[in-house]
Parts: C-alpha cells; sequence; structure tokens
C-alpha cells in the first residue's frame, strides 16, 4: 500500500508520542529534554487545532510511521504569518520518502493559508536535517550559539527558512 498522508486523529497520538520520544526526546532533534506523554502530546493537539494550525501524520497500512506539524514562530502578533515546523520519521523508515510527502503536504497547507515563512529551528550536528530542509528549498538564514543545553553540552541551531512568494 501506499503511504498516506492525512490529518492526525485522537486515535493516532499513542504512535505520535512514542516517535516523538523516540526520534525527537532521545535525540537533539528536539530541545524537549523529558519524555511526553500521550496526554501531554493530545493537549499540544488541541492547542494546535484552535489556531488552525495542522498535525498531519504518515501512515502505511493505517500504521504511523511520522508526522508533521507547525505552530506559531514567536508570539508576537507581528510573527502571524510565520510558523515553525517540526517533522519526525521512525528512523527504520527514513530515506523512504516519508518526509518529503509530510512536508510537501505541510508547506501546502501553510501556504494555503496565506503564510508567508516557514522556519525550521535545527540542531546545528542534525546534518541530516539541514540537507533535507536545502532539497525542499529552505534556506539557512542563522546560527545561534550555545542556545540550548541537553545531552550535558551547550547545542547550537540554525534557522533554515522557506519564504513564500
Ligand atoms: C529529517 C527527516 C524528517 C527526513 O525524513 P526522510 O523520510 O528520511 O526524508 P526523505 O526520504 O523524504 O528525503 C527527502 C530528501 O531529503 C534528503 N535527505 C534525507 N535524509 C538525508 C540525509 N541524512 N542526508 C542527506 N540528504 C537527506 C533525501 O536524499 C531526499 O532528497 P531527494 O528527494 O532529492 O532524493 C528524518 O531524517 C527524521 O525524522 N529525522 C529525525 C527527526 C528530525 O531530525 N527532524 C527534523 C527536526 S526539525
Amino acid at each position: 500500500m501506499p503511504p498516506v498522508i492525512r490529518p492526525a486523529t485522537r486515535e493516532d497520538f499513542a504512535d505520535i508520542t512514542a516517535i516523538y520520544n523516540e526520534a525527537g526526546i532521545g535525540t537533539t532533534a528536539s530541545y524537549d529534554l523529558e519524555e511526553v506523554s500521550v496526554e501531554n502530546r493530545l493537549q499540544w493537539w488541541q492547542q494546535r487545532r484552535t489556531m488552525n494550525h495542522p498535525v498531519l501524520v504518515a501512515t502505511v497500512n493505517e500504521t504511523v510511521l511520522g508526522f508533521a506539524s507547525y505552530g506559531p514562530f514567536r508570539s508576537k502578533s507581528g510573527y502571524r504569518y510565520t510558523v515553525e515546523h517540526g517533522v519526525y520519521v521512525l528512523p527504520e523508515h527514513h530515506h523512504s520518502g516519508l518526509g518529503r510527502m509530510l512536508m510537501t503536504a505541510l508547506i501546502d497547507h501553510a501556504h494555503g493559508h496565506r503564510m508567508h515563512v516557514m522556519m525550521g529551528v535545527v540542531d546545528a550536528a542534525n546534518t541530516a536535517s539541514i540537507a533535507f530542509h536545502r532539497k525542499l528549498g529552505f534556506v539557512e538564514v542563522g546560527r545561534m550559539v550555545e542556545v540550548a543545553h541537553k545531552f550535558d553540552c551547550w547545542q547550537d541551531a540554525v534557522l533554515m527558512q522557506l519564504t513564500f512568494s
């Protein structure tokens, strides 16, 4: 069966939580430090839905293999046309096109909702994600030095930007 990209439903959140805890918390892909609960992710989803921001999943045979979402970049109103996204695919399914499919749908959603900029804040050591974002047309616009602390180390973050014309 080909992969399907669709909005997340409540039933997907056990899988979304497991993917985030493995691909995000267990690495520097996310600067969250502690594993999250399904309840935590459901609250996050509710916040996203309140703002009409999407959480999308990639499934094969109804098994969730990855997810992507965007939310506000910064809280002040002047930033209302800029969103910050995250995308996570189970490690054993990397390089199978799921990340691109998720991001293509997420970009379409952002463009369709009149967003102007999508911003990825990517750990500087996450060269896979930086290469992936470049392939999707994102451009590096900045490096923030030692802005995070995880795994007992300071972490640098790269700002990857996609601007809609
Ligand atoms: C980054 C991530 C989402 C990419 O997902 P993926 O499903 O493996 O990527 P795809 O197979 O769709 O690849 C899309 C393009 O990116 C490129 N790419 C993906 N991983 C790459 C890597 N490690 N090095 C170089 N290029 C890479 C692919 O070659 C492909 O290019 P092509 O279409 O021209 O051939 C995935 O590696 C992941 O979940 N990483 C852990 C979580 C993470 O870092 N998320 C980003 C935080 S913002």
